[in-house]
């Protein structure tokens, strides 16, 4: 059997660097990538680090509008379709490759599978929300992280080919976060020590594409003081463009790291402050209070178990529960036992 794995942005590479290996046992798997991510900071550095075969067909589609972005993304991979002809294609989360890769299959009448199926923030401004909800409603296999993913499902009214298989960002975790230990050097390289210092990330577009927003989250930022910001390249474009990215230098600015370096630097942060869906998972699974620069998100669980709270980016807000959110709850296994992967594979083969 062939599986085409169609990838381009960071979030979708960690969710197949433990699939593809376990596709790979079994299937011929051909990887695309649309090239909507092309830095080396945001692409490359994930595949080397991660061991993630190099892609079959690389398309070079970069950045754009919505419009054009996934216009061109569909096109060029219905080229490559028509002509490796996949009995199945797999998608992963809720970029905008997501969604093109979903329908140019469906429309070659090629079965799709969606890797991190079900999720929902019913934020509808978001364009992750627009690129889950069409991908789940023309996908054939729906691999759910979660129960609550299987629930919204039942919600739309899709109840076939949805299977509850846990989550493969814990697989990616579990199988780095030994050799992260081993050979990240990144906190002695910043001159940090666990514990002592914040981490944040932000890149989503409702909070960048704002210059309140922003500034508000600028300003928090220097308040709480020592936070450690590896910055995504859309963030630093906007901060400069608003005027804000010189009032940073009292914090740790620094390019996006590795996926060995960012799991070091979340587990020993004392606090995340983030937009970021992976992110706010992986806090969750390393015990790591995380606060939300959102008024909502797709990942529940973190927020009902008071992991994880949603703040927005009022800036007293964000400095206050910083200073004071230190959650002692029990965990539950959410996100599954690391077997996600595995479980897809064994899925695949019934078909
Ligand atoms: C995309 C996803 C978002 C995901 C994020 C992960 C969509 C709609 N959004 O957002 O869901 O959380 O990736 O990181 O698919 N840029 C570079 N180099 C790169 C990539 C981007 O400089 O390698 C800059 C460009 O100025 C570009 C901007 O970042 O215009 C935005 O990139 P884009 O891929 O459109 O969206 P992201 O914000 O990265
Ligand atoms: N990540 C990383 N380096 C960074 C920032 C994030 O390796 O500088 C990883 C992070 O650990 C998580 C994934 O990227 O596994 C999340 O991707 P991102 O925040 O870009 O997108 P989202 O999850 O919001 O779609």
């Amino acid at each position: 059997m062939k599986v085409a794995s169609i990838v381009g942005a960071r979030p979708n590479f960690i969710k197949l660097a433990p699939l593809s290996k376990e596709l790979r046992k079994e299937f011929d798997e051909v990887i695309i990538h649309t090239g909507q991510h092309y830095s080396y900071e945001m692409n490359k550095m994930f595949f080397d680090e991660l061991g993630i075969p190099k892609p079959n067909y690389h398309l070079g589609v970069g950045s754009g509008t919505h419009g054009y972005q996934t216009g061109e993304m569909i096109k060029r991979i219905e080229d490559v379709l028509l002509k490796e002809r996949p009995d199945v294609v797999l998608v992963y989360g809720d970029t905008n490759t997501t969604l093109a890769g979903a329908l140019a299959a469906v429309k070659l009448h090629i079965k799709v599978g969606h890797v991190e199926a079900g999720l929902r923030s019913y934020d509808r401004k978001m364009p992750e929300e627009i690129n889950r909800v069409l991908t789940d409603h023309c996908s054939d296999y729906l691999f759910c992280p979660t129960e609550k993913a299987v629930e919204n499902l039942r919600g739309e009214g899709i109840t076939e080919g949805v299977y509850m298989v846990g989550d493969v960002m814990v697989d990616a975790l579990r199988e780095s976060i030994k050799v992260a230990e081993k050979k990240s050097k990144i906190l002695d390289e910043l001159d940090i020590k666990p514990k002592e210092y914040y981490l944040a990330t932000i890149h989503r577009a409702e909070n960048t594409d704002s210059f309140e927003r922003m500034k508000s989250i600028v300003e928090a930022f220097c308040e709480i003081g020592n936070v450690v910001f590896p910055c995504h390249p859309r963030t630093e474009k906007m901060l400069k463009k608003f005027g804000l990215w010189d009032s940073l230098r009292e914090i740790k600015v620094i390019k996006p790291v590795g996926y060995l370096d960012m799991l070091m630097l979340e587990k020993n942060a004392k606090l995340i402050l983030t937009d970021s869906g992976g992110v706010q998972k992986e806090a969750y699974i390393l015990r790591v209070p995380c606060i939300t620069l959102r008024n909502n998100t797709e990942w529940v669980e973190t927020v009902e178990e008071e992991w994880n709270v949603l703040v927005g980016t009022d800036k007293d807000k964000i400095v206050k529960t910083s200073m004071n959110f230190n959650p002692e709850n029990p965990q539950s296994d959410i996100f599954g036992d690391g077997g996600a992967s595995e479980r897809i594979k064994e899925i695949l083969k019934l078909i």
